[in-house]
């Protein structure tokens, strides 16, 4: 399904040489028995989820899906960027979609929280509001601002209608404010992490909405669940990856460029960015992610890649199929020199284009690449890419003896801000 490719890796240690740290580090994970195992409710997520929750996802979406000409989705972090992600790589940039998904909460921006409110004041909105603290202040913020206008445009029983509030079970503010106004809710896991919750009803209820076919995208999350219940590092592409990247970091390598050749990839850079940086980065260890979408940094970033100081890899997420190709139509006058590409399809172009670049930059510049491939961008597919890269950031964390599911760094910037905000204690 998804495969694994380091032999443009340039390691200089043999992955199978790990097995034996693989195999203990295997039965940590599969059993939740490692650091930081009252969050790793994920592991077993895909076959136990309230399958009545999950329907009932699906009945409220479709409740409102024809009152959404607007999808306000108002989240932060790991309550933001696993939704966003999916819906732009499963639908594309410009979807063909009655609902437009616009994304708030997530900074503390005038200007663009203003544009927002600009900018649907004449939509007919749904507004789903995702917290798990339910304390977070981007999001609370925001939320107020659009609480506010919602209940001025539709009054306050219609309002309550268009609010869906994604949050804890029982505790939180947000919690609480739902139960007051009778909103329809919905629950984080108490035992999932903002980063590992993009198939919980946190990413499950924008993705709906938004028409996304969530019951193949938990189809894919199941087989990867099953396929890579595996230690064997011969068979689990998602270990192989792990052990590679610490390979690398021994090498010297402290940046792993994180590179797509889709721009509706991008969002799920940035995804996989906060769940490899927040899990990892701590202790003073970790790689930095970054991340490119070539060949569009080609133009800007290439030159650091081909000729920079080498402190950087490259993890290349490589799409077999796209899913829309073009083909190159002549021109009889060939003005523009073009000709030599008639009736070639444009995704060919482009995966010329990546070749060209991985040979570039592993002959000429020597850039470690590993390869990581999948057959589309469609819903299974990023289903099972979630599970391959929670199991891959648990095993590269543990290798590194990291928690992969706290992340204590995160507190000290709001202590400061609350501070000069006057907060009450
Ligand atoms: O990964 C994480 O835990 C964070 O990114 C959180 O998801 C983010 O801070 C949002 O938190 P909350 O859902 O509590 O508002």
């Amino acid at each position: 399904m998804m495969k694994f490719d380091a032999t443009h890796g340039l390691l200089k240690e043999e992955i199978s040489a790990y097995q034996e740290t693989v195999t203990k580090l295997h039965r940590a994970i599969r059993e939740k028995s490692g650091a930081g195992n009252d969050y790793m409710g994920w592991v077993s997520w895909p076959v136990d989820y309230d399958k009545e929750e999950f329907a009932r996802i699906k009945e409220v979406a479709n409740k409102v899906k024809d009152k959404a000409e607007v999808l306000v989705v108002c989240g932060i972090g790991g309550s933001y960027l696993g939704a966003r992600a999916a819906i732009e790589m499963v639908q594309g940039l410009y979807a063909n979609n009655p609902t437009e998904v616009i994304f708030v909460g997530n900074t503390f921006s005038s200007t663009y929280t203003a544009q927002v409110l600009e900018h649907i004041k004449d939509k007919s909105v749904v507004l789903n509001v995702i917290s798990k603290s339910g304390t977070t202040t981007e999001t609370a913020l925001a939320f107020r601002m659009l609480k506010n206008f919602m209940e001025e445009k539709y009054g306050k029983e219609e309002a309550k209608e268009r609010i869906i509030a994604t949050t804890d079970k029982e505790k939180g503010t947000l919690k609480a404010l739902a139960l007051k106004e009778g909103y329809e809710t919905f629950v984080i896991p108490n035992n999932i992490g903002g980063r590992y919750s993009v198939l919980t009803p946190v990413g499950l209820v924008p993705l709906a909405i938004m028409g996304i076919d969530i019951d193949a995208m938990m189809q894919g999350f199941l087989d990867a669940y099953h396929e890579l219940d595996t230690d064997d590092l011969n068979k689990n592409a998602a270990y192989q990856y792990a052990v590679a990247r610490r390979i690398l970091q021994n090498q010297g390598y402290n940046v792993e460029f994180f590179v797509t050749y889709e721009p509706q990839l991008q969002m799920l850079a940035e995804w996989f960015k906060q769940l490899m940086g927040e899990s990892e980065g701590k202790e003073g260890k970790g790689i930095l992610p970054d991340s490119a979408c070539f060949s569009t940094d080609l133009h800007s970033l290439g030159q650091f890649v081909q000729e920079g100081n080498k402190v950087l890899f490259e993890t290349v997420l490589c799409v077999e199929k796209p899913t829309l190709d073009l083909s190159v139509p002549n021109d009889p006058e060939n003005g523009d020199n073009m000709n030599y590409l008639t009736g070639k399809s444009m995704d060919w172009v482009n995966k010329m284009a990546f070749e060209g670049t991985l040979q570039a930059h592993e002959e000429v510049g020597n850039v470690h690449n590993l390869l990581i491939s999948i057959p589309d961008m469609k819903e299974h597919s990023f289903g099972y890419l979630c599970y391959y890269f929670f199991i891959a950031t648990a095993m590269t964390c543990y290798m590194l003896d990291i928690n992969p599911f706290n992340q204590p760094g995160v507190e000290v910037y709001k202590k400061n801000m609350f501070k000069l905000l006057g907060k009450p204690e």
